[in-house]
């Protein structure tokens, strides 16, 4: 039997925790042959539902699922660990600038990395879904100098998700005729989704919608999605939000279809002209157990300046982190 792999949910207690947790355990994440034990890790105060949660997993009686530890210690839950999903953040209040919400999450996200850093296991691919997830992640994985790394991203598949079923609806074709879209930049309102390099049955995707609800409609309301589910829901995303978190991994692991790619925050390479070391969204395919950014795209100016955009944003977060003393 296969041996089974280790996986952490930070913010276990939490919406999206609420809705990974069980997909994982079912056998999402990894596939249908992976068993799995999981490790939660929450605040002291939310340990007590975490349990809760646990006993619910249990009572499923999944067959891949070999066990469950909850720890409120960042050393405990990543000791071994194989994939982290790091989903626990501290949200933006009332009032907070954007030096203090960093600043609030550099104290999560900065022992965490040490954490993974100790102890996780060679092998140890990390997803940041917490916000602001690009900078989250580009603190984590600063204080993991031991680790690769190219194992830190941060998720953007939502947002990909996200403008495949609106270009679906659009257009009134399957999600699955839609090829090789694109999220750039940073998991903000300023990320950029891409049409001009995706293709719908083969033809290039932007030449089939109007210019104007491409650019009126389109990217607004993928950029601003999560803001419209709240306004909807009362909540933020959390089911659609695990299920990216579920395909960033699973195809991670198991690869991208040929002929396809999709789109996830990983260390800049230099590619495209975005700053080397940046936790950046690119057009990723996965192959051998690694994400590669995909290579000779071509950025008309239209996406350029939107490009650039984003990843000014990224710079700057990074710079005040920097100043924060946080990497
Ligand atoms: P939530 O507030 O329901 O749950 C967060 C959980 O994290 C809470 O249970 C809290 O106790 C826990 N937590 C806080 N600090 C922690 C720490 N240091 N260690 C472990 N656990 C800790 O929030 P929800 O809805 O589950 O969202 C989680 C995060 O995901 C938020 O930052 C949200 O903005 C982000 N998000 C990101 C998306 C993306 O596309 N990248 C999409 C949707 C949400």
């Amino acid at each position: 039997a296969q041996a089974p792999v280790n996986v952490t949910v930070t913010g276990a207690a939490g919406q999206i925790g609420y809705a990974l947790l069980f997909r994982i355990a079912s056998g999402q994440l990894l596939g249908a042959n992976t068993p799995v034990k999981l490790r939660l890790l929450e605040i002291p105060q939310a340990v007590k539902a975490a349990e809760g949660t646990a006993m619910e997993l249990d009572d499923c009686a999944f067959p891949l699922l070999q066990g469950i530890d909850i720890t409120d210690d960042a050393k405990k839950a990543f000791d071994g660990t194989n994939v982290a999903l790091l989903v626990g953040a501290r949200p933006r209040a009332k009032g907070m600038e954007r030096g203090d919400l960093l600043a609030a999450n550099g104290g999560i996200f900065k022992p965490q990395g040490e954490a993974i850093n100790a102890g996780a296991a060679d092998d140890v691919r990390v997803l940041v879904v917490g916000n602001p997830a690009n900078t989250n992640a580009l603190i984590a994985q600063a204080h993991a100098p031991d680790v690769p790394a190219e194992r830190f991203t941060a998720m953007t598949r939502l947002d990909h998700n996200r403008a495949l079923s609106q270009l679906s609806a659009k257009l009134g074709v399957a999600v699955t005729d839609i090829k090789k879209l694109t999220i750039w930049g940073n998991h903000s309102a300023t990320q950029y989704p891409d049409l001009f390099n995706a293709e719908v049955n083969g033809k290039v995707a932007a030449e089939q919608v109007e210019q104007e609800w491409l650019r009126e409609d389109f990217i607004p309301t993928v950029a601003k999605r999560g803001a419209a589910i709240i306004e909807a829901r009362g909540a933020s995303s959390a089911a659609s939000a695990a299920n990216a978190a579920i395909d960033h991994i699973y195809d991670w692991v198991n690869g991208t279809p040929e002929g396809d790619w999709t789109s996830a925050a990983v260390v800049s390479d230099g590619s495209y002209g975005v700053p080397e070391g940046l936790i950046s969204s690119f057009p990723v395919v996965s192959r051998n157990g690694r994400y590669e950014i995909v290579q000779g795209l071509e950025i008309d100016a239209f996406s350029r300046e939107r490009i650039d955009a984003s990843v000014k944003e990224l710079t700057e977060e990074r710079d005040a982190v920097k100043q924060l003393g946080l990497i």
